[in-house]
């Protein structure tokens, strides 16, 4: 397969294109704008990948860009202050200009750093992004926010930085570990849930082909997965609005990656499952839902495999210290824990929580 989508998040003057397709690397200059008037490009990647595609990256994709190239360990961890430093100081010591260009080939934890470090060196530098998991292809490639952790909390530390451009190639994706394949369709079964029932009908007939990494099935669900992340970013760049409804799943999700300690205990997808989870039955809670939403959710995953009870990963968390790391996510306002919701599939719903109470009860009971 070798046609190529090319979809455009409309930002104003930061506006860039996302490329879609099987294959992609071997035509990538063509899909870096002005790309023959960068000085100087520095591709920077984690161990892992340089471990998994050592011939693509010291050969194939260099021959034609001609980088110089920064390899990071892999791992959560490197969303750190630490990391932020010793990127940075090693970009430094290319003797980058305004001219320069940093290629990120990774997944959303490279993308994370890099962008933030893009868009601090020199007061900002241009970068692309080469999503190389199923979850940067659908997510955090997407949209322009930067982030490293704090012990406070996932992501507290970031910029808003714009790629030039994203470039997708599903064949990459070979090499990923079922577990992160997994990971990514969490975010791919989100935007169906926020946005898009028909787009959940496609997923229940299409969900174990896209898993099995179809390379059509993939492109399909990607290009969605892009453009219902692309619209919403282009209404609400900054999140104070619509982009919230993104963070379905993720108040809960951040909670547990959090009492994890980021570790390989849980990836964010698998934790994005059960946070998705969570708030369908804390809806249903509030009276907000219907339980067939949650019979749905749970039939779909069943039926494709998917763990989505912490049950199943065997963790037991105390409800008290749950609702203090609920509270640490940035989803706070004027001390009132701010939701997602839904009120069916495709009907979010934002809720400041009035009365704490209510999720000290659910906690307690969802965690005994
Ligand atoms: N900025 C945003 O909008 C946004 C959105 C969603 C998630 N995120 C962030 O993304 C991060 C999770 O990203 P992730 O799930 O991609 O995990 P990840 O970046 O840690 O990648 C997972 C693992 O796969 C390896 N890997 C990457 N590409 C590979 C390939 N092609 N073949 C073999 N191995 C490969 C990596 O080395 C790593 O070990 C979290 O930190 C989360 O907060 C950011």
């Amino acid at each position: 397969m070798k046609s190529t989508i090319t979809y455009k998040v409309s930002l104003g003057k930061d506006s860039y294109c996302i490329f879609i397709g099987n294959k992609n690397l071997e035509n990538i200059t063509k899909y870096i704008p002005n790309y023959e008037n960068y000085s100087k490009k520095i591709l920077i990647t984690d161990k892992k990948i340089i471990e998994k595609k050592k011939r693509l990256l010291r050969t194939e994709l260099f021959n034609i860009v001609n980088y110089e190239m920064i390899v990071l360990p892999d791992g959560e961890k490197i969303k750190s202050f630490n990391y932020l430093q010793e990127l940075i100081e090693k970009i430094l010591k290319f003797g980058v200009d305004r001219n320069s260009l940093i290629i990120c080939f990774g997944g959303g934890v490279l993308g994370d750093l890099v962008a933030l470090a893009a868009s601090l060196v020199l007061r900002g530098i241009d970068f692309v992004q080469i999503p190389s998991t199923l979850l940067a292809q659908v997510d955090s490639s997407v949209g322009g926010k930067t982030g490293i952790n704090s012990k406070y909390g996932k992501n507290l530390i970031g910029t808003f930085k714009q790629p030039k451009s994203v470039i997708i190639s599903i064949d990459i994706l070979k090499t990923l570990d079922k577990r992160e394949i997994i990971s990514g369709y969490a975010e791919i079964l989100k935007y169906s849930f926020i946005k898009d029932p028909s787009f959940f009908n496609w997923l229940k007939l299409n969900g174990k082909k896209v898993i099995s990494l179809d390379p059509s099935s993939c492109i399909y669900a990607v290009k969605k997965s892009c453009s219902i992340k692309s619209n919403i970013v282009s209404k609400d760049e900054k999140e104070t609005g619509i982009r919230e409804i993104l963070n379905f799943g993720h108040t809960f999700g951040h909670a547990i990656e959090s009492m994890t300690g980021y570790s390989n205990k849980i990836k964010h997808g698998e934790s994005i499952f059960i946070g998705m989870y969570l708030a369908i039955k804390f809806s249903i809670f509030l009276n907000l839902c219907k339980q067939t939403v949650l019979e749905s959710y749970e039939e779909h995953l069943n039926e494709i495999g998917i763990k989505y009870r912490l049950k199943q990963y065997n963790f037991k968390f105390d409800p008290k210290t749950f609702q203090k790391h609920i509270k640490f996510d940035k989803k706070v306002k004027k001390d009132k824990i701010k939701f997602i919701l839904l009120k069916k599939i495709g009907h979010p719903v934002r809720l400041f929580l009035e009365d704490e109470k209510l999720l000290t009860k659910f906690l307690k009971y969802e965690l005994k």
